[in-house]
């Protein structure tokens, strides 16, 4: 079973780090990306198709509002996947924002 290690007020100390959009984002072992995110205070995960803004929703993988590329991959679910350290996040969709002139 894995122990973490604490601080003085028990929780545990935030020393890993990935970045979103060019930006540091502290994380503790075994946090999602999407808590990370949240609690460093990015709620907005990027556009999505049609006008709408990727962010955390059902928190269980169902609702896809919360896709996040990882060092550019596919785009993958921030409320499951464990956040690593020295990875770099973007949004998953960022050619939603792009508009045409019809
Ligand atoms: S918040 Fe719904 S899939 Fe992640």
């Amino acid at each position: 079973m894995h122990q973490w290690s604490t601080s003085a007020n028990g929780v545990p100390p935030v020393s890993h780090a990935f970045t979103w959009a060019g930006h540091k984002v502290l994380f503790h072992p075994g946090e999602s990306i999407a808590a990370a995110l949240i609690r460093s205070g990015q709620l907005d995960f990027g556009p999505a198709l049609g006008g709408l803004r990727l962010r955390y929703f059902c928190g269980v993988g169902a609702c896809q509002g919360c896709l996040v590329s990882v060092d550019g991959a596919c785009p993958v679910e921030a409320c499951l996947t464990p956040a690593q350290s020295g990875t770099h996040l973007s949004a998953a969709m960022p050619f939603a924002e792009v508009t045409r002139d019809e």
